[in-house]
């Protein structure tokens, strides 16, 4: 049998995810793989989605986007990636339903791990890798980013957003991290003593990032929150600035007055993985790809699993995937 992860409604994710039993996946047709998913991780955003889920489904809908794994078999005539083969590692993204047993995978969206990956990095080594490489991609669209210009990201302690400060580190990209309490900022600080790390639970916060920038223009900001954080990220934004928002955490909508964009001459962009697949090109993907792997081997110390779940503590998992200080990626392992 293939042991998945459904749900039928959207609400907590702890109540209304349940795992089904459902026939083992025959072999993979042409330009299929086929996948005995050893791990998954539980990202905040796959919660999100099933938290939004609107009303009733008709059918039960898997959940999660990310697994890895040993391939079984590979359908006919089915071009794969370099190292893709039976009995090799391998971890899928996209894969609209990746929290199961087995997985049949379209070939495109399955890459090879390289051996020196442990299985805890594999586990994640697609999603906040690929989200910290179409990051820094917007980011370096503003000119100033990379000369003079500076980069503030908000919950800088979050899984992505340590990628996110390796990968300034190593492209020498100047980077302000902003997290909403101290505690948060000491854990920062013992990880990457040379970035700038301020807390929001001070009410000078802004203030300190203005310090901390040191005159130099604050020209891109990523942030995950939105809301209330979100305006005041974009007050802080030197003029021809640019908030992107990849995250909704926060309740409240980001209220902006047409002016401060227009007088500032500010850009608001929202940045989505999930559409990463559809919006570039399959050269670029793979180029995005490769990022993600390099990113996954020089940044392996940032690759913290807060704590890893049977199937069978699933709630358990989706509880701890969005608790206050965590510090990593919650993974569920199946073997
Ligand atoms: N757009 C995309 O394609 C994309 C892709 C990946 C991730 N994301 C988003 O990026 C964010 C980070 O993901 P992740 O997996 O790296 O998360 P994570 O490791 O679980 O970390 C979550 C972070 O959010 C902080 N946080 C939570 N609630 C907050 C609040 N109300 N105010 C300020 N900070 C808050 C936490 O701070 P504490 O340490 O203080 O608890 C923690 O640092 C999520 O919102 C996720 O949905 C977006």
């Amino acid at each position: 049998m293939n042991r998945r992860v459904v749900y039928a409604r959207g609400g907590s994710p702890a109540e209304v995810l349940t795992v089904i039993e459902e026939p083992e996946p025959s072999g993979p047709g042409a330009g299929q793989v086929l996948i005995r998913t050893s791990a998954f991780p539980v990202h905040p955003g796959d919660l999100q989605a099933v938290e939004a889920y609107p009303g009733k489904a008709a059918q039960p809908v898997p959940a999660g986007v990310e697994a890895t794994g040993v391939v079984e078999a590979i359908g006919p005539d089915t071009p794969v990636a370099p190292g893709v083969d039976v009995g090799s590692r391998v971890t899928v993204f996209p894969l609209p339903g990746a929290w199961a047993q087995w997985l049949l995978a379209d070939a495109g969206a399955v890459v090879a791990v390289p051996d020196h990956v442990p299985d805890e990095t594999a586990a994640q080594m697609l999603v906040n890798p690929l989200t910290a490489v179409m990051l820094r991609r917007e980011a370096e669209e503003h000119q100033a980013v990379g000369y003079d210009g500076v980069l503030v990201q908000t919950a800088a302690g979050s899984s992505v957003g340590r990628l996110v400060t390796g990968a300034c580190a190593i492209h020498n990209l100047g980077l302000v991290n902003v997290v909403r309490s101290d505690r948060g900022a000491a854990e920062l600080r013992k990880r990457f003593p040379d970035v700038p790390v301020v807390a929001t639970e001070h009410p000078g916060w802004a203030g300190e990032v203005r310090n901390a920038a040191a005159g130099r223009p604050v020209s891109v900001a990523f942030d995950p929150i939105g809301g209330r954080l979100a305006e005041d990220l974009l007050a802080l934004l030197a003029p021809g600035g640019k908030l992107v928002s990849y995250g909704q955490i926060a309740e409240e909508p980001i209220a902006v007055h047409a002016s401060t964009l227009l007088h500032g001459s500010l850009t608001l962009r929202g940045k989505n993985i999930g559409r990463w697949s559809s919006e570039v090109s399959a050269e670029r993907r793979a180029s995005d790809v490769a990022a993600a792997i390099s990113i996954a081997s020089a940044l392996h110390d940032q690759f913290d699993v807060a704590a890893t779940y049977g199937l069978d503590e699933l709630a358990d998992a989706v509880k701890h995937a969005v608790r206050p200080g965590k510090v990593g990626t919650v993974l569920v392992r199946l073997r």
